[in-house]
């Protein structure tokens, strides 16, 4: 009697514990189906339509219902993933998504004026004598080489060990863009292509879309400070200017060791948009032809507040770590600032800034 009482509560407890293993089992089994699943169903679920809804059948609600439940755990996967982030941030899954997300700002920073008379000489004094001083010394140009063969060398990055140009030559990093419009003077592009460098020209007078030539790519593009207005590209097939920030993107490139442009006055327009971008800290060497016979395009207002509006963006350069290193002025050149000769200024200026500030 009392063995076949036991016999009974083992029997018992035998077929609870089956029962027990079976039920986790089962449980285990639905959720990991349910997380290896929960993603397909959340990309190739189609989204509800309001009007079909009610006639689903039963079939399809089941479905329905299991899928929801299935997003649902993923969603709660992902949470605990998320919290587990959280509590150890060391682990490299935890990189910042966009670390290079930057804040759009709306209008550059205007300098107070430079006299109280607010009057053209002040300004000008103020902008000329910024323009025509250098900020850091540079002692080996790449553009003495190019000097060397005959060419006038106005263009200049700055090879010095301080700053990262001549590291990323050696490493094999080197990028260059340079923007010209028309005939233009190619030699600090062959010399840096001769170092090893990318150099990526920008010609948009070009037959094909791009093309490669004396170690350097051609692109038939134009930097502006404004992508083309959405209908005209769709006329046209194609966009022949880009901003910088949206030509980089494309090309997937994050940083710029050289940036020569020769933008024949639109270079005021194109320099504010890489401040307000926030395009600048990508780039290691800037490089730019200032025009100053007239104000540039889209550059508006009376002569002391267009040189004013001049000086504000060189601030802002300067505000980015950019340090001017290198004047070149042709002496061939008319005398004229803002149509009048004053001071006896050249109607341009190449000019070469390194970012200090600039780790690739
Ligand atoms: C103005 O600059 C040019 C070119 O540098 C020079 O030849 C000329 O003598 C200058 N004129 C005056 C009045 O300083």
């Amino acid at each position: 009697m009392h063995m076949g009482k036991e016999r009974l509560t083992r029997g018992l407890l035998l077929r609870v514990g089956v029962l027990l293993t079976a039920v986790c089992v089962c449980v285990h089994v639905y959720l990991e189906t349910a997380r290896r699943g929960a993603p397909a169903a959340l990309t190739l679920g189609r989204p509800t339509q309001p009007g079909r809804t009610k006639q689903v059948s039963a079939a399809e609600a089941g479905e329905q219902d299991r899928s929801v439940k299935r997003r649902i755990s993923y969603v709660r996967t992902l949470k605990k993933e998320a919290r587990k982030r959280d509590e150890d941030p060391s682990s490299p899954c935890c990189l910042p998504r966009r670390p290079h997300r930057k804040t759009l700002r709306w209008h550059i920073d205007l300098e107070p004026w430079a006299g109280e008379s607010r009057s053209l000489e002040d300004e000008a004094e103020r902008f000329l004598s910024y323009i025509t001083t250098p900020q850091v010394s540079c002692a080996s140009l790449v553009s003495r080489e190019a000097a060397q063969q005959g060419t006038k060398g106005a263009w200049a990055a700055c090879l010095d060990p301080k700053y990262s140009l001549t590291h990323r030559i050696h490493s094999k990093h080197c990028r260059v863009y340079s923007f010209g419009l028309g005939v233009d003077d190619r030699s600090l592009e062959n010399s840096l292509a001769r170092a090893g460098c990318e150099v990526h020209c920008f010609d948009p007078s070009l037959k094909q879309p791009h093309l490669q030539q004396d170690d350097m790519w051609l692109h038939r593009l134009s930097v502006d400070w404004r992508d083309p207005n959405p209908a005209i590209i769709a006329q046209r097939q194609y966009a022949s200017t880009k901003k910088l920030a949206t030509i980089l993107n494309d090309f997937g490139h994050r940083q710029v060791d050289v940036l020569k442009a020769d933008m024949e006055s639109a270079e005021w327009k194109i320099l504010e948009n890489l401040v307000l971008e926030g395009v600048l800290e990508s780039v290691g060497q800037l490089l730019l032809e200032l025009h100053l016979h007239w104000a540039g395009f889209e550059v508006g207002g009376d002569d002391p507040s267009v040189v004013r509006f001049w000086f504000s963006l060189l601030k802002e350069l300067e505000r980015a770590n950019f340090r001017l290193f290198h004047i070149h002025s042709d002496p061939a050149k008319p005398r004229l600032f803002l149509h009048k000769n004053v001071r006896n200024a050249s109607s341009a200026y190449t000019l070469s800034w390194v970012n200090t500030e600039w780790r690739p």
